[in-house]
Formats: structure tokens, C-alpha cells, sequence
């Protein structure tokens, strides 16, 4: 497995492949590696000649009071992880190589990057679409993969790729769970083993909304209602949000019919986790 630290030996490994006519997926991550990576590295494995993955924890998708400093990170594990995996090489730039002074030129999607998760964390997609891009410059993929549990990243980077005529497939991959529901998550790992245990009220709650659906429910607020019901059991947690949303456009619907998202952002202690289901009515 190659290592790839800079831009330049990057470009020459990509054009090794190109040359030789092999298909290259891209798994995009900021490191600390678990089981839902994997599942998109296994998926990238499977559809390519070559797998590149990045880990790089990019400082611009990080607002001022975010956690940029203590982002976990384990290179030596993350490595021994793709090396098992079958991955053919890692692109882990420094932030330097990647923001080499003056940087003026930014990609945003709009309306999509407005809702949800862009409300509460303003810049944070930008942040994302903009590095993305690099990624894609740099690694000229054919496809890469991005996983559900950021659905609403997948939503973005679609449109973007679409809007801006990027030749990458988009491919998204299910969401990895532990026994108990929770999703996997790098952030997983700030949870003190009480929090930890509390942080199951978020698929337990997404489950909820989904039961009161498929049982005939198409009040939006009493299903919401009967989410944050379920929440607001729990000690030390606090809703940033909880919507009920047409998946394409991400706005909040008032009806439930067709497919809906039911999505949420939950602050457990210091740490705030995602999670959403998709609901076929
Ligand atoms: O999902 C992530 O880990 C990041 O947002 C990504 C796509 C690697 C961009 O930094």
C-alpha cells in the first residue's frame, strides 16, 4: 500500500493508474477509522481496480467553537485497517500541503447546505464541497463513496457533482450500526460509557417516528412530537433538531406521503451526533 503525503506523488500515482487503464474509487474521511469506513472501502473494493483513501481532518468544514483540536486520530491503526482492507493507497496531506497560504476560492451549494445541519453549523458545508473538490482534482476518481449516516453530505455532494459536471459517480453507502442501534461514528468515541449509553435514544427515537408511520400516522407533529417525547427522557441530552423531510430537497415536509427522511441532530453531554432513517409511506 502506498503512502501519498503530497499533491505531486499523488498526481504521478494517479496517472500510474490511468495509464494502466484502472478504475480508481475514492473513500474520502478524516481517519479514525471504523466499521462504517470500512463498509465503504469493502464497497470500493469491490467496483474498482484501485482504492484511494484520503484522511485528512479538514480544518475548513470545522467552525471556531468546533471540535477541530481534539478530533480523534490513530494513523498507525487506520493504516493497519486499510492495509486489511485491501486499499492500494492512502493520500494523508497535511493541512499545509492542502492550504498552502492564500486561499480565496470556496464551492457552495446552496438552499440544500441551509437546513438541518447546515443551520446550526454555518460554513460547515462549504467547508466540505470545497475540499471534496480537491479531493476529486487531485484523485480524479471514477467513483466515490460517501455514507448515509451524513445523509444530508451525500444530498450535497450529488448536487454539486451534478451542478458543476464532475465526472465521479456518486455512490452512496447504508449506514453501519453497533448491537444496540447507535451509528458508527468517529465522535462515538468522546462518549463517557454513561453517554454512551444514552446515545441509543437516537435510533430508538428514529424508530419511533418510523413505527407511528408504517402504522398509519400522518401527522408530522405528533410524529415529531412523540420523537422529542423520546429524547427528552434522557438526562444531559439536548435536540438541536429533529425533522420530518422530503429527502431530495431536504425541506421540511407538512405531509407525509411517498418517502420521507426522518433526521435528527442530538447534543449528548458535549458531543452532538446525527442519525436518520429513510421512511417508504
Ligand atoms: O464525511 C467526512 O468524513 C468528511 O466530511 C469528508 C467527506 C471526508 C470531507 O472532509
Amino acid at each position: 500500500m502506498e503512502l501519498l503525503k503530497t499533491v505531486s506523488e499523488t498526481r504521478q500515482f494517479v496517472a500510474s493508474q490511468k495509464e494502466e487503464k484502472r478504475s480508481i474509487g475514492l473513500v474520502p474521511t478524516m481517519g479514525y477509522l471504523h466499521q462504517g469506513h470500512l463498509s465503504l472501502i469493502h464497497t470500493a473494493r469491490e467496483q474498482n481496480d484501485t482504492v484511494v483513501v484520503s484522511i485528512f481532518v479538514n480544518p475548513t468544514q470545522f467552525g471556531p467553537q468546533e471540535d477541530l483540536d481534539r478530533y480523534p486520530r490513530d494513523l498507525e491503526k487506520d493504516c493497519r485497517l486499510c492495509t486489511q482492507a485491501g486499499v492500494d493507497a492512502i493520500f494523508m496531506p497535511t493541512a499545509n500541503e492542502m492550504y498552502p497560504g492564500r486561499f480565496l476560492t470556496w464551492v457552495q451549494v446552496q438552499e440544500l447546505t441551509e437546513v438541518l445541519c447546515g443551520a446550526s453549523r454555518p460554513g460547515h458545508f462549504r467547508g466540505v464541497t470545497t475540499v471534496v473538490n480537491k479531493l476529486f482534482n487531485i484523485i480524479q476518481p471514477d467513483r466515490a463513496y460517501f455514507g448515509l449516516k451524513d445523509f444530508q453530505q451525500a444530498v450535497v455532494i450529488k448536487q454539486m457533482v451534478q451542478d458543476l459536471n464532475i465526472p465521479v459517480e456518486i455512490v452512496a453507502v447504508p449506514t453501519v450500526r453497533e448491537a444496540d442501534g447507535l451509528a458508527t461514528s468517529s465522535r462515538n468515541e468522546y462518549l463517557t460509557p454513561q453517554e454512551r449509553a444514552r446515545a441509543t435514544v437516537l435510533y430508538r427515537s428514529l424508530q419511533i417516528g418510523r413505527q407511528l408511520i408504517e402504522a398509519g400516522e400522518r401527522n408530522v407533529h405528533s410524529v415529531r412530537e412523540a420523537m422529542v417525547k423520546e429524547i427528552e427522557r434522557q438526562p444531559n441530552t439536548r435536540i438541536d433538531y429533529i425533522a420530518i423531510c422530503d429527502p431530495s430537497t431536504l425541506v421540511p415536509v407538512d405531509q407525509i406521503k411517498n418517502q420521507v427522511l426522518l433526521a435528527l441532530a442530538v447534543w449528548i453531554g458535549n458531543t452532538r451526533l446525527i442519525d436518520n432513517v429513510l421512511v417508504e409511506v
